[in-house]
């Protein structure tokens, strides 16, 4: 396994594997690995000749007062992990390599980008399109392999992808949960033992929209109020949102289809989480 750094001579090899013929698989992380980011590596690693990870924590998807200097950054482990999992290379590029003095370019996924995490989150997702367009250019990948945790991410980035032109397929593999329903994410780090039981609410608050769809409820507005009544018995746990939506534009929908995407965020403390359900079968 190689660790690179510098974006030329990544751009170098990705050229030869090109001339090679050999498929890319390409995992973009901000670090502080856990087993969602296994799933996706694994899965490269069965459809392709080399898989590349990034670990980059791109600043310019955080927000003032956000927590980019405390995000969690283990980059022995994480390098670790990649090698047992069979990772062929791993890019590291620093801030300065990735945003030079007079970097001036970004890109920007309308209107998707300001709904939903968008709106506690502005810039962020501009921030997320910038470092993976330019992520996607450095390496090349025939597939780029995204979680579903992060569906409003996969979403754009889809987008983006599709609107710019990148030849690349996007594939979005299921949320990992812990055995209680947990999401994983590595801002769970950031949990006492009492937040991590209250984070659970998310969980419980999807289950319980899964469970009323399957018991025959339709109307979006009633499955909100109910998700929205569980989670505020809890003190502990402040909702950011909670929305009921369609995938392409993510509009709001009064009635559950086949498709429909169920998410939210919830501030457990001073830790955000998100999480969301598809509905897939009616
Ligand atoms: O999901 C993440 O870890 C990041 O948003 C990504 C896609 C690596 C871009 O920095």
């Amino acid at each position: 396994m190689k660790l690179i750094s510098d974006p030329g001579k990544f751009i170098a090899i990705t050229e030869k594997a090109g001339k090679l013929k050999k498929n890319i698989g390409f995992v973009p992380t901000m670090g502080a690995l856990h087993a969602g980011h296994f799933s996706l590596i694994k899965q490269a690693r069965k459809e392709n000749d080399i898989v590349v990870v990034s670990i980059f924590v791109n600043p310019a998807q955080f927000g003032q007062g956000e927590d980019f200097k405390k995000y969690p950054r283990s980059f022995k482990q994480d390098t670790g992990f990649c090698r047992k999992l069979g990772v062929d290379f791993v890019f590291l590029p620093d801030k300065d390599n990735m945003y030079p003095q007079g970097y001036s370019t970004f890109v920007s996924v309308e209107p998707l980008s300001g709904l939903l995490c968008g709106h506690s989150r502005p810039g962020h997702f501009r921030g997320v399109a910038t470092v993976v367009a330019k992520l996607l250019n450095i390496v090349l990948p025939d597939t780029l392999y995204l979680g579903q945790k992060d569906a409003q991410q996969a979403i754009i980035i889809s987008r983006m992808v599709k609107d710019l032109n990148f030849p690349v397929k996007v594939k979005v593999m299921p949320t990992v949960r812990q055995e209680d329903g947990l999401a994983l994410s590595s801002r769970n780090a950031y949990l006492s033992k009492d937040q991590r039981s209250v984070a659970l609410v998310l969980y419980k608050a999807l289950r319980l929209a899964q469970c009323m769809v399957n018991n025959g409820q339709r109307n979006a507005a009633r499955i909100i109020s109910r998700m929205k009544q569980l989670i505020e018995k809890n003190k502990l746990a402040r909702i950011d949102y909670i929305a009921i939506v369609e995938q392409e534009q993510l509009k709001e929908v009064k009635k559950i289809i086949p498709g429909t995407l169920i998410a939210l965020a919830v501030k457990i403390g001073r830790t955000r989480l998100i999480d969301n359900i598809i509905i897939e079968h009616i």
